[in-house]
């Protein structure tokens, strides 16, 4: 395959992260030494005027108001799908069945019904595919999922804490957007921000065995978007707490809310193992706080790592020793590993799966697909928020 060959992108969603993306599309070629170069063809949406503007302001070659259109697009070799919950499913079956490689936002679907039958379209078409769980893609969690491996933990993971905290339903009369709606969205805090965090159990320690959950939803009934003085029902979650035990025997103890004044987005974890603890704050991405029990008693104490020399994961494609990377730059990671797993199943090479999530971690810098969320990791995710949310239903523990 030539070093030069293009790899058409059709981008579905063009809000937030279909903001995100878009920037993605364009900034990973320009700094990663990728083996195929996308070329950003379409963005749909569904409201053309506001549509064509985002391809003029995004990048974009051409508007769409059908995603339909962009699958039946014979020249579009990705599909990325950057909408709401409701539709990934059907998306991303049409998308395969027409031979697309997928990127999908997360969560992977609303429930594991439909996760499984994105799982079984493409497996059947045998696409690349990938969640776009793009806080895997932080230097310091790659750089803390390695130090794990390498045993600077110690032989035994005794703890994962995670919290992901934000505020910005606190407000009664913040209105009953689709995040709130149990038929777009599947689940409220679950899915959109406590699917994050299993991800990264998952990611830096293992499968789960068996969780034990609490859900609550605090504000009933808010007010519609389109008649502010007319209330509709909240059909989600607002806030989960979950404990749990991995299969390796470690605890967890994991937390979601948008009920937390002052946290905007705010991700926290701590994992403690028999030779020490990493402890990592997304409000300072750049950085991971480490202690080992190994060092002198004397001068014991968390050292603080700052995550931006050359030798650490992905940074050496960027900026000079000590010049730090932002939100924006793991999108652009994981679009950077989306294309070279795809250039890896174009060019024969089996597409690498974590064994038990010990696959050792990339080389600085380096891309590799073995850090794939694929869409089966998404099924498994959604089998932990359903258990999650059995457990709260039932007030029971509930295997994964
Ligand atoms: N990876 C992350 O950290 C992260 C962050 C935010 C959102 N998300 C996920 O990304 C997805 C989108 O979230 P968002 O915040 O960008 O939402 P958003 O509401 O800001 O944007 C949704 C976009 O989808 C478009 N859309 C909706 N239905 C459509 C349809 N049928 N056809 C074509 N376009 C359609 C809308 O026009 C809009 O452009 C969700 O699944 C969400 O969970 C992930």
């Amino acid at each position: 395959m030539s070093a030069r060959r293009t790899l058409a992108v059709g981008l579905i969603g063009y809000n937030f992260m279909g903001k995100a993306h878009s920037n993605a599309w364009r900034q990973a070629p320009r700094f990663f030494n990728l083996p195929a170069t996308p070329r950003l063809r379409t963005i749909c949406g569904r409201s053309r005027a506001a549509v064509k503007k985002a391809a003029a302001k995004l990048g974009w070659e051409n508007a769409q108001t059908d995603w339909r259109r962009v699958i039946d697009d014979s020249k579009i070799d990705i599909v990325d799908i950057c909408t709401p919950n409701d539709t990934h499913c059907e998306i991303a079956i049409a998308a395969a069945q027409a031979g697309k490689a997928i990127l999908c936002e997360k969560p992977l679907a609303r429930n594991v019904d439909e996760a499984e039958k994105m799982v079984r379209a493409v497996k059947k078409a045998r696409v690349v595919n990938m969640v776009c769980h793009n806080y895997r893609r932080i230097p310091a969690i790659v750089l803390a999922k390695r130090m794990i491996e390498r045993g600077d933990l110690g032989e035994r993971i005794f703890h994962f804490r995670a919290r992901y905290a934000q505020d910005w339903i606190v407000d009664p009369n913040f209105p009953l957007v689709w995040r709130l709606q149990s038929n777009v969205a599947g689940s409220g805090a679950l899915g959109d921000i406590f699917s994050h965090i299993v991800d990264l159990a998952r990611y830096l320690v293992g499968e789960f065995k068996e969780v034990c959950a609490i859900m609550e939803t605090f504000v009933k009934q808010r007010p519609l978007e389109k008649n502010r003085r007319v209330k509709g029902k909240v059909t989600v979650d607002d806030a989960v707490t979950m404990i749990g035990r991995f299969k390796d025997g470690a605890l967890a103890s994991l937390e979601a809310t948008r009920f937390a004044p002052g946290r905007k987005n705010s991700i926290t974890l701590e994992i403690n193992g028999s030779g020490g603890s990493l402890f990592f704050d997304l409000e300072e991405m750049n950085r991971l706080k480490f202690f080992r029990r190994r060092d002198p008693k004397d001068r014991q104490g968390f050292r603080d790592i700052l995550v931006t020399e050359p030798t650490h994961p992905y940074i050496d494609i960027w900026w000079p020793s000590g010049h730090t990377i932002g939100y924006e730059h793991t999108f652009i990671h994981t679009i950077a590993d989306f294309v070279k797993a795809m250039t890896d199943q174009m060019e024969g090479r089996a597409p690498s799966r974590p064994k038990k999530n010990r696959t050792p971690p990339p080389a600085a810098g380096r891309l590799t697909a073995s850090l794939q969320p694929t869409f089966e990791d998404g099924l498994q995710n959604q089998r932990v928020l359903d258990a999650v949310s059995r457990s709260a239903d039932a007030k029971r523990w509930v295997k994964t």
